[in-house]
């Protein structure tokens, strides 16, 4: 009887993506099931191609399901000024020899649900677009997840995209909204989170310095982002579906986490896509949300060396 844990991965590759699913295909405990694509920090051809070319140059050789090309509802802008016109830093790489499965990844993320009910560890890393089309096409889907971790929000209020929006929440509120509204356990790191969690730009050159085909490949594709986020916030570097996928691994690592109801908001000039939490317990709701505050850096930081191949 195979042991390991069954995974799904729902991504818009996306450099810190990448570096997330480094870290999935490293992981010992888990057995990935595939990679659910959606349209986010890039469109739906590019972040379908970075995903397969990320297998490729990682020897890994998982499913890859095309999913939602817009939002649920309105358009919304993308984060090519920070992954690069490709979301890979528009290095200009080989396309890969890897092609994605005809399975929307709506239907995949159902079916999976269905072959691993209750043990499934789903975690999403982009937009909630995907995620949301499969729970109105079959509203049970809830009931046969092990595990849902999901990057993104800002808990009080300090946003990356607008005043109060986190970049995944805000690209589809209404899809954040169905998801928030219909799974009754979700572990969230936000980008707050993130911020807490950064690591020094000159110790991650180092490490990307391994010499390894995962690490001279991320260096090429994350060069221009650094390069961005160095200049705009200083000699810390923030990896935001990094840090969720740690706490999706390995959750003994999360050292402080509190429980509580959170709404997402759809509506409002300045509050569309903001994740408004029920910190004093004012609603009534039950709390749907476990908000992860602090995670073990040390451990973070030695996941991520060892996702890049970096000798010990
Ligand atoms: O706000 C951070 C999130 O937005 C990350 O998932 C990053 O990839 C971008 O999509």
């Amino acid at each position: 009887m195979n042991d390991s844990i069954p995974l799904l991965i729902d991504t818009d590759p996306g450099v810190d993506d990448a570096l997330a699913l480094l870290m999935a295909f490293n992981s010992p405990r888990h057995r990935l099931l595939g990679l659910c694509i959606t349209a986010g920090n890039v469109g739906l051809d590019h972040t379908v191609a970075n995903a397969l070319k990320l297998c490729e140059v990682a020897g890994v050789s998982v499913p890859v399901y095309a999913g939602c090309d817009r939002p649920l509802v309105f358009a919304a802008e993308d984060a090519s000024y920070v992954h690069g016109r490709d979301g890979f830093g528009d290095i200009g790489y080989a396309p890969a020899h890897l092609q994605p499965e005809t399975e929307h990844a709506a239907l995949a993320i159902l079916r999976e649900s269905h072959a691993h009910a209750g043990q499934l560890l789903l975690v999403t890393l982009g937009p909630l677009t995907n995620l949301a089309l499969a729970v109105r096409l079959d509203p049970s889907l809830p009931s046969r997840i092990g595990r849902l971790v999901v990057m993104g929000g800002a808990v009080t209020g300090k946003g990356n995209t607008s005043i109060a929006a986190e970049f995944n929440i805000a690209f589809d509120p209404e899809a954040a909204a169905i998801v928030f509204e219909s799974f009754p356990d979700i572990e969230v790191v936000d980008w707050e989170a993130v911020l807490r969690h950064g690591f020094l730009h000159s110790r991650f050159e180092g490490w990307l310095a391994a010499g390894s085909p995962r690490a001279d490949f991320y260096d090429r594709i994350s060069r221009k982002t650094r390069l961005w986020a160095e200049g705009k916030r200083g000699d810390h570097w923030h990896s935001a579906d990094a840090l969720a996928m740690l706490a999706a691994l390995y959750p003994e690592y999360v050292i402080e986490k509190k429980r509580h109801f959170l709404h997402v908001e759809t509506a409002g000039s300045q509050s569309r896509g903001a994740t408004v939490v029920d910190w004093l317990e004012r609603s009534g709701r039950t709390a749907q949300t476990e908000i992860v505050l602090k995670l073990d850096q040390a451990r973070f930081e030695a996941l991520i060396q060892d996702a890049l191949g970096v000798p010990v």
